[in-house]
Formats: structure tokens, sequence, C-alpha cells
């Protein structure tokens, strides 16, 4: 089945790229057995203090990704605590290598990865490290804005029976940086998008870049289902798009800057487009322990997928 899916997806591709643009009903697969995406939450005190920690986040799922179908990793932000810092990009950087061959990973650019100088952005040191050269090899590599940069990108991958586009945005982007967001995302009408960024929600709602960028780009696009982030805090939301379409924004952030082991925590998020389901956990590998706190452990019910508005367009 998975090549089939495989085979099919990367027709339905290949069909979008030859055409410049997708086609109206673009997902030709059908919903199937559920699997799960990894998100790693700010490892900012990990690559400064731990870097131990965070191999063993990495390494545990390079053991494991194929058991536990592990699709995609995506990393909210705040890699490093100093963007300017080698050896904290060094250290970053050794982690996710252990990724490198077996899991697809894509990065949102947080405060922290921004150096402290006006060097292009900020971006200089991130872009030595995780240049865009270093995705384009990827089967679902989509994309980056700037063209030559890695600062903001998008990939893609099919699993679930729906053909996924994860978007990644800079820490509060830009107008430009939301005006090739709203063009990605409106070239693949049926994709199941997920957006990753790191700034955008707190314990009330939403802060300033989170309400930029909801009002600029993700409320009006109706094949949006989850943004994910992090930064301060931990807290989840369901929000209601322009075209009544529920979008799952949740915040995850664990890090500590006195233990090492707050920072060992992760996202396992099993999405389930059969049962309708998308359930959150949250596991420490260095502790062999999973979060009972109900920001780390809870389920969203009754999910409309893309596949799901797909057929009834089908039916009609
Ligand atoms: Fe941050």
């Amino acid at each position: 089945m998975k090549t089939k899916l495989t085979i099919l997806s990367t027709i339905f591709l290949s069909g979008c790229c030859l055409c410049g643009k997708a086609p109206r009903i673009a997902n030709p697969l059908s919903p199937t057995e559920p699997f799960r995406i990894a998100i790693i939450p700010d490892t900012q005190w990990a690559s400064l203090k731990w870097p131990g920690v965070l191999k063993t986040t990495t390494r545990w799922i390079a053991a494991n990704h194929e058991s536990m179908d592990i699709k995609y990793v995506l990393h909210v932000g705040d890699m490093v605590e100093n963007g300017h810092a080698d050896g904290e990009w060094k250290n970053f950087n050794a982690a996710m290598s252990v990724l490198d061959g077996k899991v697809p990973y894509i990065l949102a650019v947080g405060n922290h990865d921004i150096g402290k100088t006006a060097d292009a952005g900020g971006t200089t040191k991130f872009n030595e490290y995780f240049p865009r050269k270093r995705f384009t090899q990827l089967a679902g590599f989509g994309g980056t804005y700037p063209r030559r940069k890695n600062d903001n990108s998008y990939h893609t991958f099919d699993a679930g029976g729906i053909v996924w586009l994860v978007i990644a945005l800079k820490f509060c982007p830009t107008d430009e940086e939301l005006k090739w967001a709203n063009d990605i995302v409106a070239l693949h009408p049926g994709h199941q998008v997920i957006v990753l960024t790191h700034s955008y929600l707190t314990h009330r709602g939403r802060d300033t870049s989170g309400e930029n960028i909801w009002n600029r780009f993700v409320k009006s696009h109706e094949n949006i289902l989850m943004v994910l982030c992090g930064h301060l805090s931990t807290v989840h939301y369901v929000s209601t798009g322009d075209k009544g379409n529920k979008v799952y924004e949740m915040l995850f952030d664990w890090q500590n800057d006195r233990q090492p082991e707050p920072n060992s925590y992760f996202v396992l998020a099993e999405i389930d487009p059969v049962s309708k389901r998308i359930s959150i956990r949250t596991y420490s590998p260095l502790l062999d322990n999973y979060k009972t706190d109900p920001r780390a452990k809870f389920e969203f019910r009754d999910v409309k997928f893309v596949s799901d508005r797909n057929a009834a367009l089908t039916a009609n």
C-alpha cells in the first residue's frame, strides 16, 4: 500500500510541477492507516548546555521512525540560544544530522536563531548550517523564500492517504514572506497544510505575530489544518477559519534553563484520517516517560481532513 501511495503521490506532485498549478480536485488518495509526525519544541538550552539531551531525542526518533511510522520531524524554532554562536549551531547540527537519510525534517527560524548582527536578516549562521541545498534532495522539498535562503520553506509528503504540505515561516514573518506563503498554499488547494512558525500563541490567545499570521494568511485558506509553534508556555486552541473550517493551533515549549530533563520532551502527534482524530502525546526518550499533563496529552476528534472535502466535491 505504501508503494502504491508513493507512486500516486509522485504522479500527482509531478503534475503540479508541470502545469504550474494544482488541479481543482487534487488529492487522488483514499484515507488509510494512522501515522505520526514528531514536533520538537524549543531546544535552545539543550543546544547551549546539554547537547546530549537533544541527541538522545533524535537518536530515538531515528531508531523508532519505522515502527512508529513517523513521517516527518518539525522543529518549532529557537533551535539555539544565541543565533551567532557557532558552538551551539554545531551542537544542534550534530543532533539533527542523526536524522539525515532517515526521517526528513523542516525547521522554523525562531527569535533566538537570529544573530545579533544585522547580517542579511540575521539568519546567516542558520543558513550556514542548514542551507537550502541541504534540503533540495529531499523527495518532498518544495521551495524556499527568499529563493536562495532557507529562512522560509515548504515541504510536502504523503501520509494517511493525504498529501501534506508543511510551510515553515521565519519569526515574525514580513508582508513579503506572508505573500509568498499565501501564494504557495493557494497553488496547492488539495494539500492538507500544516503551518510551522515560532511565535504565534500565548496562554491568552494569539500574540501580535500570531494575529498578523492568522489575519493575513491562515484564516483565509480552508486547507490549513494546524498551526504549530513554540516560544513561550504550552497551550492549544481550536479556531474557525473564514470558510468555517477548524484550525488546530498548538504551542509546545517545555524548555528549562536550570535542569536538562525538561528539555528532553518532544511531541508525537498521531494523525488518523479514518477515525478523524489527532492525538497528542509528549515523550522524553531520556526519561522514558510520557507526560500526563492535559496540555501535553490531548486529542482532537471529528477532525475534517481535506480528503473528506475532496470526497464531497467528487460526489457532487
Ligand atoms: Fe522564542
